[in-house]
């Protein structure tokens, strides 16, 4: 009744933000994401009757919130459920990177947390039902399930919007040259954040405009045509950052040394650096560039004032057990 599992973090190349159901996380529009080999969440869950309530330990973490702890037995109650049993959980997690910083540490949190729960309860889902799982755990946490590089479908109902493998992590040397700029948890989470993008007047043009995003994304990953995707994937990580700063109330994820980077980044290419830039929900910076390129990215990225950490991340697989 003890299983282990890994999962990494993703970064959207195309952005989930917005949800058509809250208790569900359907969201408003399809997602695409790359995993990351070395930001990753490795969680222990087990299960014992001599257990009197769920326990969640984070190492690393001075104190948990007693919402992420109710949040994590939720979690664990829609497993319990499945398999028609009551047993309260230890759960042991560690994260390789800063949480709840913008790095998608709830989607690596909640996909391991999916695959280690369901294994230690003997229960044997698919990689869609633990896709889906993941999802109403923390949305983007469905897109850490499977492998490499990966589409979420929006859906009409529960059943419909999973995340699957457009290609598997060997498929194309892509780097994810992660910036950290700051390592401090944010102040308003992304749940609250989704909950109030219908208040930015850009929110409409914002899905309008996305099925031509799809597209461009979609066509850069066939082509493995960095030339087509890094244009498409900085106007989405722009175009998400508009509508979040135009929310109310006002979302401003940027610090000075996010903007720094993002100049950085345009001067670089300017002199010739095939490199592009992406941003979830934080202050830290996703460098995209190809591997022949990731240590010269990483070594200047370093230089700018402010950065913390600078973290070489490749493709990787999805969730699974170790
Ligand atoms: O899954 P959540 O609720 O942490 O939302 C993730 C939101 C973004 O990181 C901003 C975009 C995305 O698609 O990952």
């Amino acid at each position: 009744m003890k299983a282990t599992a890994v999962a990494p973090a993703n970064i959207a190349f195309i952005k989930y933000w917005g949800k058509k159901d809250e208790a569900l996380r359907l969201p408003l529009n399809a997602s695409i994401s790359m995993n990351l080999s070395e930001a990753y969440t490795k969680t222990t869950v087990e299960f014992s009757k001599e257990f009197t309530s769920d326990q969640v330990e984070f190492f690393d973490a001075k104190s948990l919130d007693p919402q992420e702890i109710l949040r994590v037995s939720k979690h664990l109650d829609r497993l319990r459920e499945m398999k028609g049993v009551s047993l309260r959980a230890k759960v042991a997690t560690k994260n390789t990177f800063p949480k709840s910083s913008g790095i998608a540490s709830s989607a690596s949190g909640f996909a391991a947390l999916t695959v280690a729960g369901s294994v230690a309860l003997g229960l044997s889902l698919s990689e869609k039902e633990l896709s889906i799982l993941a999802r109403i755990g923390s949305g983007s946490a469905c897109r850490s399930v499977p492998d490499g590089f990966v589409e979420w479908k929006t859906g009409d109902t529960s059943e419909e919007s999973y995340a699957y493998s457009l290609y598997p992590s060997s498929y194309w040397d892509l780097c994810d040259v992660l910036v950290i700029v700051a390592s401090s948890e944010k102040k308003i989470s992304s749940t609250k954040g989704h909950e109030a993008v219908q208040a930015s007047l850009f929110f409409h043009s914002r899905l309008m405009s996305l099925s031509e995003r799809i597209e461009r994304v979609k066509e850069g990953l066939k082509k493995r045509d960095l030339g087509i995707l890094g244009p498409a994937i900085e106007k989405e990580a722009i175009n998400m950052h508009a509508v979040m700063m135009t929310q109310t109330p006002a979302l401003f994820y940027w610090t000075s040394a996010t903007m720094d980077s993002i100049h950085a980044v345009i001067r670089w290419r300017e002199e010739g650096l095939q490199v592009y830039f992406t941003i979830d929900a934080g202050p830290n910076i996703h460098l995209i560039c190809e591997a022949k390129d990731a240590k010269v990215v990483a070594q200047k990225a370093e230089t700018i004032h402010g950065v913390e950490q600078v973290i070489i991340n490749k493709p990787a697989r999805g969730a699974h057990l170790v």
